[in-house]
């Protein structure tokens, strides 16, 4: 069974180097870590953290009312699929809700468009590069 809670800030940020910077020169830590709008949850499996993902309190300019950002969303390789990613954004927008917030909005790699796309996320204009990372969407689901 997979549980998942809030977590702290520095927890996130094994499972972040793991799975979102092999290779990559780009820094584990947010700058919004940190914030205290920002939350951080985890997902576990016999009471191993397994998956992470931060939301931090971010306008963009292409959306409506009070908006959240997704960031850091990772799941370990070998739990990948169990469905901790679904269950983490689940709990996400449960507390979006008691924040009233209007909007969830992330950059998402093109490989988890589709993993977006099944938790109601909608990808918004033309892919675009990430240096380091590559191509991108904005993707967002109104939640109201
Ligand atoms: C994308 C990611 C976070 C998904 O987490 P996960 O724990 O594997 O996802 P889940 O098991 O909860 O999957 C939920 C659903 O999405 C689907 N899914 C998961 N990853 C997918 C992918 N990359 N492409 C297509 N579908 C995917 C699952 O099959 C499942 O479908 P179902 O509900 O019909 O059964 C994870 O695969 C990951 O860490 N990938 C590498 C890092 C990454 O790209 N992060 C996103 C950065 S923007």
């Amino acid at each position: 069974m997979i549980e998942v809670k809030k977590i702290k800030p520095t927890e996130t940020y094994n499972v972040r180097l793991e799975v979102l910077r092999k290779n990559i020169p780009l820094p584990y830590e947010f700058k919004g870590d940190f914030d205290e709008n920002t939350f951080h949850i985890g997902a576990f499996k016999n009471n191993k953290l397994i998956a992470v993902s931060s939301y931090m309190k971010a306008e963009n300019e292409n959306f409506k009312g009070t908006q959240y950002q997704l960031r850091g969303m990772a799941t370990l390789e070998k739990f990948q699929g169990f469905g901790a990613g679904k269950l983490m954004m689940q709990k996400a927008f449960e507390i979006l809700n008691e924040l009233n917030i209007d909007c969830l909005w992330c950059n998402a790699r093109v490989i988890a468009v589709n993993f977006y796309e099944k938790q109601g996320l909608q990808t918004f204009g033309e892919k675009f590069d990430i240096k380091f990372v590559g191509d991108h969407y904005v993707m967002f689901k109104y939640l109201k």
